[in-house]
């Protein structure tokens, strides 16, 4: 048993949550043989990545190891969350590594409430979490998060630090501009603004940066999509036939100016009463899943109509704050494991961008 040989058994290795092997995805950081013991150094490519499925990893190591001689197989894992670095034309943004854009062909759907629990389920999974409110036409992550516990302020080189919010940094262009001012932006307008306020917020070193849109597809999205590298789009959807014709002409959109969809939310699926147990379809049932496979992408789940749900909206306090361990927060917490896994997944397939073309630092 030599360290090639010991290689040579990880590639055969297929991540259980990524459905790769991990040699061809760059997981194996290092491998030490002494005699009958091996050490396998890991890198986990997110925080999201599921406990019960890191286990399955190392214990498909250890078989894989132990099929070819070695005794004692010892698995460290270390998380590194995976990104492509920005391409030199579109190195606005410094410090975050990946952007999750939250979209939806229309509005209302609940865009803003999936983007707020996305972000605080990636927090609970370790991560460095930063949340854009990019709705211009109508920022409603201030009224969502209540009062940051520090509000955003603006350095002595004039650039402006995130407020934070639930351990979050965020950013609104509420912050910046009156309510009743933001409805009248314009196309060139709303360019200027969003290439000047990414580039004069100081992030620092983030995982994620989680981006609300405003509804539909367009000046906001056309700019953010031309500023900036964004991993992928998390698209929600109501199970309403007309919301999903939306979201057809949305992914599109997406698709067009290269922005890949990571997957779909269903949002306001059902409701449970929570005194009798009774569930009600109240927009009938199983729209995003259709959709999800007519257009070939992931479905990530169903969230159900929910009080603390919309209380959290109004009040501030998001349901994966007040009520961490209710089960709809736990369906927070894996979307945003099985988005974060879908951006891996595209980063690892991708061969490795040449570091002289890294600007994030
Ligand atoms: N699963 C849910 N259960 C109960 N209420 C919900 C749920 N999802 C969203 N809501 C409520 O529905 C309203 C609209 O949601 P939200 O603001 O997130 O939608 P949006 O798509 O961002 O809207 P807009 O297009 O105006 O930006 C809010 O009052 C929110 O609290
Ligand atoms: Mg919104």
């Amino acid at each position: 048993m030599n360290e090639a040989s010991v290689r040579e058994a990880l590639a055969k290795v297929i991540d259980p949550a990524l459905g790769h092997d991990i040699v061809t995805f760059r997981m194996v950081r290092n491998v030490e043989v002494q005699g009958e013991d091996v050490l396998v150094k890991i890198d986990i490519p997110t925080h999201a990545y599921p406990v019960l499925q890191r286990r399955e990893l190392q214990q498909r190591i250890e078989k894989a190891l132990q099929e070819i001689g070695a005794k004692r197989v010892t698995v460290v894992t270390n998380v590194e969350t995976v990104f492509q670095p920005a391409p030199s034309d579109k190195a606005v943004l410094k410090g975050p590594k990946n952007v999750v854009a939250v979209a939806a062909g229309k509005g209302g759907v609940g865009k803003s409430t999936v983007a707020v629990n996305l972000a605080l389920a990636l927090q609970r999974h370790g991560a460095k979490v930063g949340l854009l409110d990019a709705d211009v036409f109508g920022p409603s992550i201030p009224t969502m998060l209540g009062t940051p516990e520090v509000p955003a302020s603006a350095s002595k080189d004039s650039r402006i630090i995130p407020a934070i919010h639930q351990g979050l940094k965020v950013i609104s262009v509420g912050f910046f501009v009156d309510k009743d001012e933001a409805v009248v932006w314009r196309g060139p307008m709303v360019h200027r603004l969003l290439q000047q306020f990414l580039g004069d917020v100081d992030w620092g070193e983030l995982d994620y940066l989680v981006c609300d849109l405003p509804p539909g597809t367009g000046d906001v999205q056309l700019s953010l999509s031309q500023l900036i590298p964004i991993a992928g789009s998390v698209m929600v959807t109501t199970p309403q036939e007309v919301s999903i014709v939306d979201v057809v002409k949305g992914i599109a959109m997406f698709e067009k100016v290269e922005i890949p969809i990571l997957g779909i939310v269903e949002n306001m699926s059902y409701y449970k009463c929570p005194a009798c147990g009774h569930m009600d379809e109240i927009f009938s049932h199983g729209g995003g899943k259709r959709l999800a496979q007519e257009v070939g992408c992931d479905f990530f789940g169903e969230i159900p109509i929910d009080t603390r749900i919309r209380f959290g909206g109004d009040a501030g306090v998001p349901i994966i704050a007040s009520s961490p361990d209710s089960e709809n927060a736990m369906r927070f917490m894996d979307i945003a494991s099985k988005a974060a896994l879908k951006i891996a997944s595209n980063v690892l397939s991708k061969p490795k961008r040449s570091p002289r073309l890294a600007v994030i630092k």
